[in-house]
């Protein structure tokens, strides 16, 4: 427990290192071993409460799922159950640590594709009860949210912009286990739209990284597309009918990659930027201060449109902060931490606890330090 009241202390005073009466003690840190399977990649990473990562190995699957197009949660899921025992051994041989020295097992336990979430949580479970320490089922979008603290030591509360290949949302964060959502998409995730839009245009998968790269050389000014809900109020998006003009587009101009994939990312650069404008403004009369815009999710792994927001928070008057693009797209390091902070806010989790394909963020539990 000793270890707890530690984190918090450091977290609430932002002091360091942490003193009692004037000594300086050496506590052991807390470490929590994170396992990620809700998607394609099977990831098993450990961190610690000084913000370290220990180990963080990711295991893509995209070989096994590029012949479909597209991920195919029965492979994945099998792929997952395949993989898993020699990432995580992986895992704790890179930092050095026994199952004995962890002190809890996080796992993504939804949302996901329900296959691999179950293969992820199972294990975590089994090594958990085996080794007789806690173990915690994280939500992967608040492994997400919460990557920034892990990364940059944020406070809370900050706006976060979640785009990834199932999610597009803006959140309010105000503590752990405390989101509000402003606003989401419509129809499509962001990431769903790139992933979409290379395939249209015949780039592979996986799509996202494919179409940035096409896009670097066209023309995104050669081709207007629409940039849906641009304007109005409110924070929700819209993906489909931009999706449905590169689709006409690209029949039309089958010639046109790079200029078709400059277009399409500057459209959606455009749209996200509008919608984070209006949420700025939004959490600019609830909170006082200035408090950063935070990007998260694989989609913020592209550097245009990381530089689109850039302008957006620089115009708002608020630093921009994006994790580094290896822990944008899906990796343990994420799930790991988020365990890491449940833990040490007191919270430990039934073995029982069922997974979840869905799982908003708006229904998780809010934590408070103990
Ligand atoms: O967060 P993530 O790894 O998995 C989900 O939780 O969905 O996000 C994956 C999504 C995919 O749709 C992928 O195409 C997109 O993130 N993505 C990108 C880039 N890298 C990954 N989208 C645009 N540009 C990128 N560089
Ligand atoms: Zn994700």
């Amino acid at each position: 427990m000793k270890n707890l009241s530690r984190w918090h202390e450091r977290d609430q005073q932002q002091t360091s290192p942490w003193t009692h009466h004037g000594t300086v003690c050496y506590i052991p840190a807390m470490r929590v071993l994170g396992i990620e399977t809700s998607c394609d990649e099977t990831a098993a990473a450990i961190v610690d409460d000084d913000r370290r990562i220990l180990a963080n190995r990711v295991l893509s699957q995209d070989e096994r799922h590029r012949p479909f197009g597209g991920v195919v949660p029965e492979i994945a899921a099998r792929a997952h159950l395949d993989a898993l025992d020699d990432i995580v051994a992986g895992a704790l041989g890179d930092a050095g640590l026994t199952l004995a020295e962890v002190d809890g097992i996080a796992a993504t336990a939804g949302p996901g594709l329900i296959g691999g979430v179950i293969v992820g949580c199972t294990f975590a479970k089994a090594l958990a009860l085996a080794a007789n320490k806690p173990f915690l089922g994280v939500n992967h979008l608040e492994g997400h949210a919460l990557t920034v603290r892990l990364t940059d030591g944020i406070a809370f509360p900050y706006l976060l912009l979640l785009v990834s290949g199932g999610h597009c949302q803006l959140l309010a964060v105000e503590g752990l286990g405390r989101y509000r959502r402003l606003g989401g998409t419509i129809d499509d995730a962001a990431g769903e739209a790139f992933d979409k839009v290379a395939k249209l245009l015949n780039l592979g998968f996986p799509g996202g990284p494919a179409v940035e790269r096409a896009a670097l050389a066209g023309n995104p000014s050669r081709f207007t597309l629409p940039r849906p809900l641009l304007g109005r109020p409110g924070c929700d998006f819209s993906f489909s009918g931009l999706k449905t003009a590169v689709r006409l587009l690209a029949e039309a101009e089958p010639e046109a990659v790079a200029d078709i994939a400059a277009g399409f990312q500057a459209a959606v650069g455009d749209v996200l930027a509008d919608r984070t404008r209006n949420a700025l403004a939004i959490v600019a009369q609830d909170w006082k201060g200035q408090h950063p815009l935070v990007v998260a999710g694989g989609v913020a792994a592209n550097q245009a449109l990381r530089h689109r927001l850039l302008s957006v928070a620089a115009e708002a008057g608020v630093p921009l902060v994006v994790p580094p693009p290896r822990l944008c797209t899906d990796n343990g390091a994420m799930i790991a931490w988020a365990g890491l902070e449940r833990l040490a806010a007191g919270q430990r989790d039934s073995l029982s606890l069922a997974p979840r394909p869905r799982w908003p963020l708006e229904d998780l539990t809010e934590c408070s330090p103990n």
